[in-house]
């Protein structure tokens, strides 16, 4: 087959990125490309980016500029850039760095076949437009592999709410919702597939209103339906705004066995006056009530969130407020960054947290939540868990999967990838826990 091309991905960010990555690899497809994990024998490259941090943009020209030398190698290789810095700045990338032929933002790579086949006829090929049409749709009826037990499903995208920090909203959009029956039937595919947990995403997941028999869906009528697929097990959905979590979703929480007990729902600062300057249109207590209310339809939940230390105008005492929030919530796990300036967002603009006080609050505060990860990891130890099994571990005869809580657990025996099983846990480890195979 002299006509099979290679396509080598790279991406970066969030799990809208991997979800996108899946769907660019499906539509190159139709052009004749095949996957492949080496670079070196690519005849295409896209780097998929993201553009939350500076430090993330940054990394693509890094890597642009490592790529040099596999073009003077192979001078057909063509180079794309693809997802939030392509949105952000996908002028100022063709002109930094003339070894790029292709910019294709987030809402725009449908029509990657045909940018491909100018680019292969030597144009330069951008295109950054928000467009009308769905892009899902036009890459419905592509061609699709056999998969893994696990994966994403973008039900959501963009975000309207424009948290003072954030370049979301520019970069992917206004919140838009995929029609509910377009869902299920992927998800429906998905399953045929060898899927057995899919996790919705969207910047905004909770804020789904999609298009449905009857009317407009909200995501628990959604997680309904989804929960009446046969072969589906598991479900999940990422991320959460504090703000769209209504009481039809925390009841499926308590109710819909299918729903996974953990909750991704970040809240970002602890101090009211910080949240106020972010632009989060909630306080510390609303979330913590909420979080109470969540606890009660779930009570083994658990939780997550996103933290931003050193945001301008943070004081000690603003950061001792979000620290003492971490304290009353008690999180599974947590992810925690440095304020980072973003141009053009209302934040950028005003008094800056120097440096080395955002480095030791982030210390600080990462040592809480390691501490809480901790404590949520042990224990688990002497119950009883789901745990879907994703691939072989490190030793030999050992599984990995994870857990209904989405731990890391492996066991010894006789288990398939694909496998869902009730496992006791027996032991707590840095980053995984140890299980015993219960008779199935
Ligand atoms: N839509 C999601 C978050 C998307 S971005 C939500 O609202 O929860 C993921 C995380 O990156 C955010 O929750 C925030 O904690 C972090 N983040 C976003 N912009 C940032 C910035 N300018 N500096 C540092 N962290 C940022
Ligand atoms: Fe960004 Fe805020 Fe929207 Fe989340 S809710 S994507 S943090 S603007
Ligand atoms: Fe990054 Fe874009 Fe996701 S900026 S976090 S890849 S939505």
């Amino acid at each position: 087959m002299a006509d099979v091309k290679k396509l080598y991905i790279k991406t970066y960010g969030c799990q809208m990125n991997v979800y996108d990555s899946e769907r660019m690899a499906e539509a190159m497809g139709g052009s004749g490309y095949v996957e492949t994990q080496d670079p070196a024998e690519a005849d295409m490259i896209l780097l998929n980016t993201c553009h939350i941090r500076e430090k993330a943009a940054e990394k693509v020209y890094s890597e642009l500029g490592r790529m040099k030398q596999l073009k003077l190698d192979k001078p057909d290789l063509k180079i794309g850039v693809t997802g939030c810095v392509a949105q952000a700045e996908g002028e100022e990338i063709m002109r930094r760095q003339p070894l790029v032929d292709l910019v294709v933002g987030p809402q725009s790579y449908h029509r990657l076949p045909e940018m491909e086949a100018r680019v292969r006829a030597g144009e330069k090929a951008l295109d950054t437009e928000f467009p009308i049409e769905d892009k899902f749709d036009t890459l419905r009826h592509r061609p699709k592999a056999r998969r893994g037990p696990t994966a994403f499903l973008t039900v959501q995208e963009g975000c309207d709410k424009f948290c003072a920090f954030c370049v979301v909203p520019y970069t992917r959009g206004a919140e838009v919702s995929r029609p509910a029956g377009r869902v299920l039937e992927e998800a429906r595919d998905l399953v045929e597939r060898g899927v057995r947990e899919i996790t919705l995403l969207g910047q905004n997941v909770n804020a789904y209103h999609g298009a449905g028999e009857g009317g407009d869906w909200g995501l628990a009528r959604l997680v309904w339906a989804l929960s009446e697929i046969d072969g589906l097990e598991r479900i999940r959905f990422t991320t959460s705004h504090p703000n769209d979590m209504d009481d039809d979703l925390i009841a499926a929480h308590g109710e819909c066995a299918k729903l996974m007990p953990y909750l991704h729902l970040p809240v970002q600062s602890g101090s009211d006056r910080i949240l106020k300057r972010m632009n989060r249109s909630h306080t510390a207590e609303s979330y913590l009530r909420l979080i109470e209310r969540i606890r009660a339809a779930r009570p083994d939940i658990l939780l997550s969130g996103d933290f931003i230390v050193g945001f301008p105008e943070e004081t000690d005492a603003d950061f001792q407020a979000t620290m003492e929030l971490i304290e009353a919530v008690n999180y599974g796990s947590a992810f925690s960054f440095k304020y980072s300036t973003r141009p053009g967002t209302p934040a950028a603009e005003r008094p800056q947290v120097p440096e080395e006080v955002k480095t030791e609050r982030l210390y600080r505060l990462q040592e809480l939540i390691t501490r809480q990860q901790r404590a949520a990891q042990d224990a688990m130890v002497g119950r009883r868990v789901g745990v879907l099994f994703e691939k072989a571990g490190r030793m030999p005869g050992q599984m990995v999967g994870k857990s209904d809580h989405l731990h890391a657990v492996h066991v010894t025996g006789d288990v398939a990838i694909g496998d869902l099983r009730q496992v006791e846990i027996i032991e707590s480890g840095p980053n995984s826990l140890a299980g015993r195979l219960l008779s199935s």
